[in-house]
């Protein structure tokens, strides 16, 4: 939630590369947009309400080697062009991603000294205590005011009197990045230029001080301290939109890349024999994330219980943080995060690994908060996914957990099943007219359930997701059997009910609940992979077979179909699928 950048170029001008890392931090927030630059002991700050793309003929005009810049996710104060960042006073500018807390009470304070505010954004109390206590040393300024703070910051501060910035970090992430072109700090790793090629990640409470030619770093109390500077390989992260209209498109199309190279990554840097004995040691395995990394965890479960014999419950990272079950050295946590940045996630594994759990993180970001509290990684190999909705990184959370579900067993099966996948989601990709048909329902009803029973419930409940988060059109995803215990009231005509239907065991019931439906004249689809649905529906539904599949490998492609499904209802409704309105990407608060 908000993306911060500051560019340090030993030569040549920062604007530019500021403003590229801006486009490519958009997805953790569009809401406003800016940069300030210095040159020649001098500050200028650009700022405007609304994308990146609103900076670009105010920020031509302006160079200097050193900038920063910001993209907002607004928590306090309205998407505007005065509440958005960088804030300024007397001699310095600043960028935040965070919260602050207690800035109410700060705010008060600075109004009584006599300070002005333009914006209502807690941010702006920040660059005012700085200026406070500046006596002509920025670092003391900037450590004095973060004292101050309680919440989460992660700043970039220009000062006029300093060739360089000072960054801050305080449970919101920042990484430094090096080149030969100079120094970066940025929000995460993925949006770093292509030609940094090693990274520090600062602690919580650092402090670090950059210019074109270094990094040094401080704890709190401001002693200098060493940061481990490893080598990173970006060309993977910035492969731009290529012959996609959309990310969501394009990402959804790198489906079958991403199981495969996790599965690569997963036999390549994972310590199976240690992870295997975690999963068969362990008296129950916990899986925890949010949104599409909790649904995966959804679907994972079954893996488990038909494999582990061990017991295994899924939880809201959220809700898991204030009501955390007991648990013994012997449990196992799974904590699901595409970002690994996620604060509920990282918080909540940080109380249950208090509580003495081994944690294992299955993430798609290496360098994220979450590796730092987990006793090992498990990769999500799916490169930077840069639409806001979760797809291919959905898809390789379920690769990583099957694999880890499988070692219980015979791991070397495993590959090989898993790998089986990619033909299928080639077939279900190829099937844009059958996405099209449905998604015209889709945006044609006033609400639309998704059902399923089993695995296929925890695609449903994905799917339902997907289509809200792109589309706004109001859905609700629900175990097929719950359907006569409330929701059949809401079924109409102008409402939609899409089956999930790869289950034969359960495929009767699901096909009795579509007749009940049909009956009462809602309207009906269905994305399955058996055989003979299409028939035994005739003129009530529209069908859509997806290529056939083992019980437990069917989210695979039944997801990919209906992740299709909420692209085109999208497009039909002229929504930006890549960045839906209110939403970011990373949820690096609470
Ligand atoms: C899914 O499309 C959403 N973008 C969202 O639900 C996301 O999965 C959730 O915020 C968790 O993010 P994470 O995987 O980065 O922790």
């Amino acid at each position: 939630m908000c993306g911060i950048i500051g560019v340090a170029k030993r030569r040549g001008n920062a604007v530019a590369e500021v403003l590229e890392g801006l486009k490519r931090l958009e997805y953790r927030g569009y809401d406003s947009a800016g940069l300030s630059v210095l040159s020649g002991g001098a500050i200028a700050t650009v700022k405007r309400g609304g994308r990146v793309s609103g900076l670009e003929e105010g920020a031509a005009a302006l160079s200097g080697g050193v900038a920063i810049g910001h993209t907002r996710w607004a928590t306090h104060g309205e998407p505007s062009d005065q509440n958005a960042h960088p804030h300024t006073s007397g001699a310095f500018s600043i960028v935040h991603n965070g919260i602050i807390e207690n800035f109410a009470e700060l705010k008060a304070e600075l109004l009584a000294d006599g300070a002005e505010f333009l914006s209502q954004t807690d941010s702006e109390v920040i660059v005012k205590l700085i200026d406070k206590y500046y006596k002509g040393d920025a670092l003391s300024a900037v450590a004095k005011a973060v004292e101050r703070l309680k919440g989460s910051y992660a700043l970039a501060v220009l000062c006029r009197d300093f060739d360089g910035i000072i960054a801050v970090k305080y449970k919101s992430p920042v990484v430094v990045g090096f080149s030969e072109s100079g120094v970066t700090l940025c929000s995460d790793v993925p949006a770093l230029p292509a030609e940094v090629t090693s990274v520090c990640v600062p602690e919580d409470g650092d402090f670090a001080v950059i210019t074109a030619q270094s990094a040094r770093f401080y704890n709190s109390s401001l002693t200098p301290v060493m940061r481990v500077r490893r080598p990173v390989f970006l060309d993977q992260f910035n492969s731009g939109l290529g012959c996609y209209a959309h990310y969501m498109i394009k990402e959804i199309h790198e489906t079958q890349r991403t199981v495969r190279e996790t599965c690569e990554g997963f036999f390549r840097t994972v310590d199976v024999k240690r992870l295997s004995e975690y999963v068969r040691g362990a008296d129950r395995i916990i899986m925890t994330g949010c949104g599409t990394a909790y649904n995966a965890g959804l679907a994972a479960r079954r893996f488990f219980s038909d494999r582990c014999g061990v017991f295994c419950q899924v939880e809201i990272a959220s809700e898991l943080r204030y009501f955390p079950p007991r648990v013994t050295p012997a449990t196992l946590v799974l904590a699901i995060s595409q970002s690994g940045e996620t604060a509920d996630t990282v918080e909540a594994v940080q109380e249950l690994k208090k509580a003495g759990a081994r944690v294992v993180a299955v993430t798609n970001c290496g360098y994220s908060a979450i590796t730092r509290v987990a006793h090992m990684v498990v990769p999500v190999c799916a490169g930077a996914e840069v639409c806001v909705a979760a797809t291919k990184s959905y898809t390789g959370q379920l690769a990583a957990l099957y694999l880890i579900s499988k070692l219980s067993c015979d791991v070397f099966d495993a590959q090989s099943e898993l790998l089986s996948v990619c033909p299928r989601i080639g077939e279900v990709v190829k099937g844009a007219e059958r996405a099209k048909e449905i998604a015209a329902l889709c945006a044609q009803s006033k609400a639309v359930f998704f059902l399923g029973r089993g695995i296929d419930y925890a695609v449903a409940v994905e799917a339902s997701l997907k289509l809200k988060e792109v589309s706004y059109v109001f859905s609700d995803g629900y175990p097929a059997g719950e359907l006569k215990h409330g929701t059949l009231a809401l079924v109409d005509e102008n409402t939609l009910s899409v089956f999930v239907i790869c289950d034969e065991a359960l495929a009767e019931k699901c096909l009795n609940a579509a007749s009940q439906i049909a009956s009462r004249k809602g309207k009906v689809a269905v994305i399955t992979c058996l055989d003979g649905v299409a028939e035994k529906l005739k003129g009530t539904a529209t069908v859509w077979k997806i290529p056939d599949s083992p019980l437990n490998l069917s989210p695979f492609s039944s997801a990919v179909a209906l992740q299709l499904v909420a692209y085109h209802a999208a497009i039909i409704l002229g929504r930006d699928p890549d960045k839906p309105r209110n939403l970011a990407k990373s949820v690096t608060v609470e």
